[in-house]
């Protein structure tokens, strides 16, 4: 059962209410139809509207692709002090060493030893932390930062085969060593 607060049910909640502003909108434009009005005086309010509402989209547009950039997860400046070796096959993850530090950079170099997998990374409350591919031939390098001590699960991302859904697999994350 769906109960509120879920995630599902706000959105079904935003839709209907964008639903409803739309079939508003359509009876007002519907009712008004009839009305002769000259072409310029809605070209001129067009006109008017656009430049600043191009400026604002262009504001927008930087502020959220600059921001995104900040939080990109992958290598900058130096190899973190603790990197992880994962490795994924049919249909099994390895990951080496297993318990971590929480509050500090931490690199995952993740390789495949057959075909295509997806390492996804979730932390103690469920929800997806990272995920990079796995991929045969290459490292991929993902940089995450543990907050939250306790246990993180780990799941294929990438159909890999009939067990695919048995790959899961997990590391604990404890308070650093002082
Ligand atoms: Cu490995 Cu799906």
């Amino acid at each position: 059962m769906l109960e509120f607060g879920q995630p599902q049910v706000t959105i079904a909640i935003v839709f209907g209410v964008l639903a409803l502003a739309i079939a508003v909108l359509a009876l007002v434009i519907a009712t008004h139809a009839k009305e002769d009005i000259p072409y310029e005086d809605v070209s001129r309010k067009g006109y008017r509207f656009r430049r600043p509402w191009l400026a604002f989209l262009t504001a927008l547009l930087v502020l959220t692709v600059g921001t995104s950039f900040l939080l990109l997860p992958y290598a900058s400046g130096g190899r973190p002090a603790t990197v992880v070796k994962v490795s994924g096959g049919q249909f099994y993850w390895t990951i080496d060493p297993a318990v971590l530090p929480a509050h500090e950079k931490i690199a995952f170099d993740v390789t495949s030893v057959d075909v295509n997998h997806g390492f996804g990374v979730y932390d103690p409350d469920g929800r997806l932390i990272g995920s990079v591919q796995a991929m045969p031939g290459y490292v991929n390098d993902l940089r995450l930062t543990f907050d939250k001590v306790g246990e993180y699960r780990i799941r294929c991302f990438e159909y890999c085969g009939l067990s695919h859904h048995n790959m899961i697999a997990s590391f604990r994350v404890e308070e650093g060593r002082e």
